[in-house]
């Protein structure tokens, strides 16, 4: 049966790739507050404009819908899940899929970005929807910001470049996502959603100098080093949930692997291996 479904968060790492699994059999509403842009980076279905801060909007933007896809972004604002959650039970929207974060099951993660997916999940279960939770581990695409680095031979600078987190691939993610939106069976569950085996900055490096046939160099970053850089790109309170973040991760916090992708979805989950084989240009 074809559905209407509505993507908040289309123009988004998961968002985008799930409009382009969802356009092929369903009606998507790909909501963005840029539809020009959405239109460049390839967001398929209807190019909805919506911004979450601006509750007014949302009602028009999910009319009709009968299951939505949340992906929010900011953790100093609570009120964008608010005003998603609200525009949802008005449009009548049968099921809500939100995209979290795995670390609100670690009772030592107390940074920012944790208690507010905490406080989201809360809020999306207290709604009176039926939802379902994917909590994600790092995205590997993370290391798409190393692009520029690679690209000009300096070296990648990382914080505790040996411990090992289980990366999952944002494909993975969106083909969760997808199947979580379409089928039966996932009414009130949370999924831990992770790649196949950590692995370790070094290693990820490691795996792109192999690839990219040439040297990769890793540089360790001391803590005071990495928190400049982050409070250089971001609000001072995120900067320091992604040292909270990273310590966990030095301590092991982020090493195991979970089942649920091949759960939902049959298939297992991709390597790093190959998630960087298929965005090596990037890198070069
Ligand atoms: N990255 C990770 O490793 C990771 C791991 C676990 C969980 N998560 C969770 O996954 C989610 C995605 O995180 P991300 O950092 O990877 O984001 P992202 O995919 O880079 O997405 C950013 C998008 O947010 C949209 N957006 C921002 N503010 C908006 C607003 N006010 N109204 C409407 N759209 C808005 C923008 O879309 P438009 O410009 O098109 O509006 C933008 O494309 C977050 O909830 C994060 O906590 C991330």
């Amino acid at each position: 049966m074809s559905l209407r479904i509505a993507v908040a968060g289309a123009g988004g790492t998961v968002g985008r790739r799930l409009t382009a699994i969802l356009a092929a059999d369903h009606n998507v509403l790909a909501l963005t507050r840029s539809p020009v842009r959405a239109a460049r980076l390839g967001v398929r279905g209807r190019l909805v404009p919506a911004d979450f801060g601006v509750r007014a909007g949302l009602n028009r933007a999910l009319d009709g819908a009968d299951a939505l896809f949340v992906a929010t972004f900011d953790p100093t604002d609570p009120r964008h899940d608010e005003h998603l959650a609200s525009a949802a039970r008005a449009a009548g929207v049968a099921h809500v899929v939100k995209l979290s974060a795995l670390a609100v099951t670690d009772p030592d993660a107390q940074d920012l970005v944790t208690r507010w997916q905490r406080e989201c999940e809360q809020l999306w279960q207290a709604s009176g929807l039926t939802w379902t939770f994917l909590r994600a581990r790092a995205f590997m695409s993370n290391c798409l910001s190393w692009s520029g680095a690679v690209r000009s031979g300096a070296p990648v600078a990382t914080l505790y470049g040996d411990a090992p987190n289980a990366c999952v691939d944002p494909a993975d993610l969106a083909e969760t996502a997808a199947r979580a939106l379409t089928g039966p069976g996932h009414a009130g569950r949370a999924y831990a959603l992770t790649g196949p085996a950590a692995v370790s900055a070094r290693e990820q490096v490691a795996h792109l100098a192999r690839l990219l046939d040439r040297p990769v160099r890793h540089e360790e970053l001391t803590e005071r080093q990495a928190l400049d850089r982050w409070c250089a790109r971001h609000p001072r309170a995120l900067a320091h949930a992604l040292l909270e973040s990273a310590r966990r991760q030095a301590a092991g916090a982020k090493a195991s692997v979970a089942p649920d992708v091949k759960l939902v979805t049959g298939r297992t989950p991709a390597t790093f291996d190959a998630w960087a084989r298929r965005h090596l240009d990037a890198f070069r």
